[in-house]
């Protein structure tokens, strides 16, 4: 099956079985831009990505993919947070996949949340995407409200990189990724909802019931800033891969 021509759709939706299948799925996918002699991900943190990432660290080591030309954007990270701290989305990455694969480090990209100026970061962030070329791929997940990056429900569509409010669900969802006793940070720095659909393909992946209200929004509810991931209806070149929980309200 070709992944991304011949789509009759703006949105293809694959629905597979489980989230292992998702992850392999998208590894695929992954891959097939990372063949390009160049390309620019950009990632995301989340559950739902784990078994991609753990996907693509098999593969690497298999000798089947290089990350040796890649760079990476990530969507998002949390402010106050220094790249040291465990929860941080540096941290995280690092963790998940750059220790792990060829990937230059001096090419993997995150927001600073710990800058002193953060309006300024979010203005250099922009640009260093621009320098980049523009994103190959665009990885996403979907916060059950239906937030994309750290964009929560009423995030103008019109949205670039900046400082966000995180609302209470996405801190409660996330405080697993805390330890004990640690507080979930109430800002982050995000992508805006205008700088994801500059990326020139998107992958989201879906996976559990808790997203099934979330994608079916997204994807045949009205466009609008109430459910921020709607705004992918507006791009030309969507996949979505979601698991049977997640797909349940797609009817
Ligand atoms: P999750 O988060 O993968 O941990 O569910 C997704 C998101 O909030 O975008």
């Amino acid at each position: 099956m070709k992944p991304f021509a011949g789509a009759d759709h703006a949105i293809r939706i694959e629905v597979l079985d489980d989230a292992e299948a998702v992850g392999r799925r998208a590894c695929d996918l992954v891959c097939e831009t990372l063949s390009a002699p160049s390309s620019v991900l950009g990632l995301a943190t989340g559950g739902t990505v784990e078994p991609l990432y753990a996907a693509l660290i098999t593969r690497h080591r298999a000798g089947g993919v290089s990350f040796a030309h890649a760079s990476s954007f990530n969507l998002d990270e949390y402010v106050g947070l220094s790249p040291d701290h465990p929860a941080s989305y540096r941290a995280t990455m690092r963790r998940l996949l750059f220790d792990h694969v060829d990937i230059d480090a001096a090419r993997t990209f995150l927001p600073h949340g710990a800058a002193a100026d953060l309006d300024a970061e979010a203005t250099a962030y922009e640009a260093a995407i621009r320098a980049a070329g523009g994103i190959d791929l665009q990885l996403l997940g979907i916060g059950s409200n239906g937030h994309i990056g750290f964009n929560e429900p009423g995030s103008p569509l019109a949205s670039r990189t900046r400082v966000v409010a995180l609302t209470e669900e996405t801190r409660t969802a996330n405080s697993r990724f805390f330890g004990p006793g640690e507080t979930v940070p109430t800002e982050a720095i995000t992508m805006g909802i205008a700088t994801i659909l500059e990326a020139r393909r998107i992958l989201m992946l879906a996976t559990g019931t808790a997203k099934a209200e979330a994608i079916a929004a997204a994807l045949h509810g009205p466009v609008g800033d109430a459910c921020p991931a709607s705004a992918l209806q507006l791009h030309g070149a969507v996949t979505v891969l979601a698991d049977r929980a997640a797909a349940a309200r797609l009817g």
